[in-house]
């Protein structure tokens, strides 16, 4: 029987929230739009973070309102704190997600937290999401290097997700932020993380800044891991991660999983579609 492997499209958010343009909401929801036609069942389309700190991302309350649902596609959205998870219900969002960090230097520079205060702040995300049903799920980043504290030990990882997954996000994605992971180091952060969460509620997140994100997918799959973020076109960047490129390109990660005879669910012509429109976007054709 063949086995799914569900890619979470991240390009209207991660791929463009380090556009140094100012992407009109319209033509964000045209990305969304065309998204939403190729088969996703997840699409990350907003984040109510502060403008001061990630202005690409202002218009995401507008983007929610213009986009054309699709039946069965979550429209996921980013929330930093209370006030982002309250624009976000307000927004009808289908579900959140909290992000923290697993190196200190990263939480600080990020959302000016360190790793305790960022999960301190959660907890009443969490507590809010669980009395209205919605889903939330979890990031941790720099899951094995953090462009200020170096190299991530696996054991903090653990700790991070564990304590995520523990505090109620259905789901914990491990990123790669900048990209520096490797086959090796990917494989012995998940071992320590697999030991506290259970790898079906692991998914990968892995930017592509090195050229290895396939390989550390491969690396995932031996262990277990059966959900990819990706973003069309390749796009992406943190603007709080120096040096870190886009997301692993969605058509890429889908190409490679359907010749090693996993099924996506994805249409890859809309794919090539949305890719193209994701660059046009930003002025790469
Ligand atoms: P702060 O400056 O410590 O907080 O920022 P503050 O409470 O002093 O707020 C500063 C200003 O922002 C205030 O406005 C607040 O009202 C406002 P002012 O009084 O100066 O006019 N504010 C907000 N506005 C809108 N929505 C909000 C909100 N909260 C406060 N939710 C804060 C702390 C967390 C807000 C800030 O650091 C922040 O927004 N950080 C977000 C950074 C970010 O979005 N990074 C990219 C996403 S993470 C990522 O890409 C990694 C990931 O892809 C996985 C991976 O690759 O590893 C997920
Ligand atoms: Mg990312």
């Amino acid at each position: 029987m063949t086995q799914s492997v569900e890619i979470f499209e991240m390009g209207p958010r991660d791929g463009l929230q380090n556009e140094k343009r100012a992407i009109p909401v319209a033509e964000k929801i045209t990305l969304v739009d065309c998204l939403s036609r190729a088969g996703f069942r997840r699409i990350e389309v907003a984040s109510f973070v502060s403008p001061k700190w990630v202005p690409q991302m202002a218009g995401s309350g507008e983007v929610l309102a213009g986009i054309k649902r699709a039946p069965g596609v979550s429209y996921a959205a980013l929330t930093p704190n209370m006030r982002g998870y309250e624009d976000a219900v307000a927004a009808k969002a289908d579900e959140i997600a909290v992000f923290a960090s697993a190196s200190e230097g990263f939480s600080k520079a990020n959302i000016n937290a360190s790793i305790a205060e960022s999960i301190e702040r959660f907890v009443p995300i969490l507590e809010a999401a669980k009395k209205i049903d919605l889903p939330v799920r979890g990031y941790v980043s720099c899951v094995t290097d953090c462009p200020y504290d170096g190299a991530t030990p696996p054991e903090k990882v653990a700790e991070v997700a564990e304590r995520l997954f523990e505090l109620g996000c259905y789901e914990v994605s491990l990123g790669d932020t900048i990209g520096q992971g490797t086959p090796e180091t990917i494989t012995k952060m998940l071992e320590a993380v697999k030991a506290r969460v259970p790898v079906e509620k692991l998914a990968g997140h892995y930017h592509d800044t090195a050229g290895r994100a396939i390989a550390n997918i491969d690396a995932s799959l031996a262990q277990g891991v059966r959900v990819f973020d990706a973003a069309v076109g390749g796009l992406g960047g943190c603007p709080y991660a120096p040096g870190a490129a886009g997301n692993v390109a969605t058509e890429t990660v889908h190409a490679h999983l359907t010749a090693l005879g996993y099924d996506t669910g994805l249409d890859a012509r809309v794919l090539d579609e949305a890719a193209e429109v994701a660059r046009a976007m930003r002025g790469v054709v």
